[in-house]
């Protein structure tokens, strides 16, 4: 039998719109104007190689310091955007997946980039949800590094092959393939995502008897 590892923002939570206006707002502090299709570089990885690459699209060079200090006021600009968040945010039908999981034995790991992770799945009451929790907190590097979903399947104790992962974004198909993973993508059709075992929109959109088939 199979586990089931997800990731956190843009999967289980529409937090991603939240990391993207912390962004932008400190990408105008640099005179750089963060859009969507750019952002879309900064899914699934680390608040400090976030604040890298916007550092190098705004061709800007800060002290140690100073990076220190932007990625603490991007987290505090961020926690206040998620400071409402209830278990009514939880995207629709994770309840739904989760639990019909739980049901029929699958384990389940959260292996997600954010320092934020139990704040969030605590704010959508899910923790319970999870028998093991990987996070930014956890991991030397961050996705497309594979070290979050290996760490994952070794705490649940199955080998990488034995894991399915849920990701939304191109960092994260990326690490959980370069972990021998295979991946159900979530996404729409504005934004494809490559070499996974098929994509859907949300977990509405899936029935969870075709889920089940790929963890027996
Ligand atoms: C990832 C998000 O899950 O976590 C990124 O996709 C985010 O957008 C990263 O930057 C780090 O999150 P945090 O909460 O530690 O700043
Ligand atoms: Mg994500």
């Amino acid at each position: 039998m199979k586990s089931a590892i997800f990731d956190l923002d843009g999967v289980i939570v529409d937090t991603a719109k939240f990391h993207f206006l912390a962004w932008k707002k400190i990408s105008q502090k640099y005179g750089y104007e963060l859009d969507e299709t750019q952002n879309e570089k900064l899914k699934g990885i680390s608040r400090s190689d976030s604040l890298i690459n916007i550092l190098k699209w705004s061709n800007k060079q800060i002290s140690k310091i100073e990076f220190t200090k932007t990625l603490e006021e991007k987290n505090i600009i961020y926690l206040n955007l998620i400071k409402n968040l209830t278990k009514e945010d939880t995207l629709p039908g994770v309840f739904k997946i989760l639990s019909f999981l739980k049901k029929k034995g699958i384990k389940i790991a959260l292996g997600s980039a954010s320092k934020n992770s139990i704040i969030v799945l605590n704010k959508l009451s899910l923790t319970k949800y999870f028998d093991v929790i990987i996070d930014g907190n956890d991991v030397v590097n961050s996705k497309p590094d594979p070290e979050v979903f290996i760490k994952g399947a070794k705490e649940l104790g199955v080998s990488c092959e034995e894991c399915i992962v849920f990701e939304d974004s191109e960092a994260g198909v990326k690490a959980a393939r370069f972990a021998k993973m295979n991946v159900v993508g979530i996404c729409n059709s504005k934004k494809e995502l490559k070499n996974t075992l098929f994509n859907i929109e949300g977990f509405l959109s899936i029935k969870s008897n075709k889920i089940l088939k790929h963890f027996l």
